[in-house]
């Protein structure tokens, strides 16, 4: 059984995707733990009624990202992850903590990288007059939002859409998404090529919604 510890900041609705689909597609995965740097994150009462192990390292009680990080490192460590899954969890890390993850730490991005990295993607994504907008699961390396990229889903950008619409669309997206790599991820499914592409074994990597 692989381990799999899920960092969230807040709402946590793709946490929840990735334990639903943990349970019902019964992978060869458990998710032993969720962590949340803010104690008042809403996707930790999910996962503490799910039967999950939940705590918080508070970024506020630190005073540099390098002893937030340590901290961070240390309650995660306590469950020995496989696989280490950012969800919504909207901290930058340090090149340290990336590195000693390297390999098995996943994020999700709310765009179709390489485009639009950092905030406010989809008001950026509609003012840019894109007509595609999407979702892309990555392996976390120390630049913000640059990893090899594992997998994307791809939305329709419509013609009286919002900042507010298009959220709700790529995050609908992004709970198919999510899942879908977690599990390649503990399957053993992936393989990161010396070029730094990711290779699905089934070549299979884009969801079009
Ligand atoms: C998701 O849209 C995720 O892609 C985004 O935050 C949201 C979290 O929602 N992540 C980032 O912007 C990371 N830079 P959730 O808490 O309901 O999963």
């Amino acid at each position: 059984m692989k381990r799999i510890v899920i960092l969230i900041s807040g709402r946590g609705s793709n946490m929840e995707a990735i334990v639903e689909a943990c349970a019902a597609q019964a992978w060869p995965a458990r998710i032993s733990a969720v962590i949340s740097n803010r104690a008042d994150a809403a996707g930790l009462d999910y996962a503490a009624a799910r039967g999950i192990a939940t705590s918080a390292v508070e970024h506020r009680a630190y005073p540099d990202r390098e002893r937030f990080d340590a901290a961070l490192a240390e309650a995660i460590d306590q469950h020995a992850p496989d696989l280490v899954v950012l969800a919504g969890f909207m901290r930058i890390l340090t090149a340290g903590f990336v590195q000693r993850y390297a390999g098995r730490l996943l994020n999700i991005h709310p765009s179709l990288l390489p485009a639009f990295t950092g905030l406010h993607t989809h008001r950026r994504a509609i003012e840019a007059g894109c007509k595609l907008a999407g979702a892309t699961v990555h392996y976390v390396t120390a630049e913000l939002d640059h990893g090899p990229i594992v997998a994307q889903a791809a939305v329709p950008v419509l013609p009286d859409d919002t900042e507010q619409t298009l959220a709700a669309r790529v995050l609908a997206s992004e709970h198919r998404l999510y899942p879908m790599a977690v599990r390649w991820a503990v399957e053993g499914a992936l393989r990161i090529e010396a070029n730094g592409v990711v290779r699905q074994r089934d070549g299979a990597a884009q969801l079009l919604l």
